[in-house]
């Protein structure tokens, strides 16, 4: 007994992305109040709340482009900090996107998936294309891989950002907002990319508006307020049956201006292959 206890607790395996206690201030504001939130491998979780509440300061800081204030990060387990940002090992553990793509307008699509492999990993021109190349055709954007940036429409520029951050193997993706500059017609599209880095067991921190997206595709769902991780469940406890009543008048606030078609279909969550060890 006492072995299978022993054996149990080393082969525990380390969170893939821990926040412990995280502080960040901005000037005199305290914007990020103690946060708390780990990811297990092929978890996904869902970060909400309104706008101001704190999701891409939560982001900026896990993915140590900003430094905290107090509080610890860790990355498999082994503690990382800002001063940490640009070593190899640890940047090519965390890729991010972001709402406004933020692709090189004078390097063609293959090009723009390309660099990160061939900087941060070393990877030579060629392998780095392999790479980025196959990347494209699982985004389904193999044909626009000598197109520049400007050429594609929003939902494929976003799905071009989601190929060059995966381009280095992160352990954890983050993503924030990144359906928010789109039409509908494209975040349907992003999303469905989403949907299937769930499916094939990527671990992801997203922040997001999209709260039937959230409902579908999340393990976990974390509702922010002011800083602060007000609550946090399952897609069915936070969107079925909120117990804080701050979680609450949100939801009723966000149901209030969505149109009756756009509520949250109950139950439709996604069933993916590889799940999230509890
Ligand atoms: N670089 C900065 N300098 C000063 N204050 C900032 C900075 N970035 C964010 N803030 C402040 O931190 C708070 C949290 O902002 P943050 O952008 O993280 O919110 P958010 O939840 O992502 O909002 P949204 O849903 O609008 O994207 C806000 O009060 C914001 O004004
Ligand atoms: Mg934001």
């Amino acid at each position: 007994m006492a072995t299978a206890k022993r054996s149990a607790r080393t082969l525990k395996v380390a969170p893939v992305l821990e926040l412990k206690s995280m502080k960040k201030r901005y000037g005199g504001k305290l914007v990020l109040d103690g946060i708390n939130l780990s990811l297990a491998e092929h978890e996904v979780v869902c970060l909400i709340g309104a706008s101001g509440s704190g999701k891409s300061t939560l982001l900026r800081c896990a993915d140590l482009l900003e430094p905290i204030d107090a509080g610890q990060i860790s990355l498999e387990g082994e503690r990382v900090a800002f001063e940490d940002r640009s070593a190899d090992a640890t940047r090519r553990k965390l890729g991010i996107v972001f709402q406004g793509f933020n692709l090189f307008p004078h390097l063609t699509v293959l090009e723009n998936v390309a660099l990160a492999p061939r900087v941060a990993l070393g990877l030579t021109q060629a392998a780095a294309e392999r790479r980025a190349k196959e990347l494209l055709k699982s985004l389904g954007l193999a044909e626009k891989a000598r197109e520049y940036p400007d050429r594609l429409s929003g939902g494929q520029q976003q799905r071009v950002a989601i190929a060059r951050a995966l381009a280095t193997e992160p352990k954890v993706l983050l993503l924030d907002e990144i359906t928010s500059a789109l039409d509908p017609v494209l975040v349907a599209e992003v999303l469905e990319t989403l949907r299937s880095l769930a499916l094939s067991g990527m671990t992801m921190l997203i922040a997001t508006h999209e709260m039937a997206f959230a409902a579908d595709v999340a393990d976990r769902i974390c509702y922010l307020e002011d800083g602060r991780l007000i609550e946090e469940g399952t897609p069915e406890k936070i969107f079925g049956a909120p117990r804080d009543p701050r979680t609450k008048e949100f939801l009723r606030r966000v149901r209030a201006i969505s149109a009756p078609g756009a509520k949250r279909r109950a139950g439709t969550r996604v069933k993916r292959t590889v799940r999230a060890k509890r």
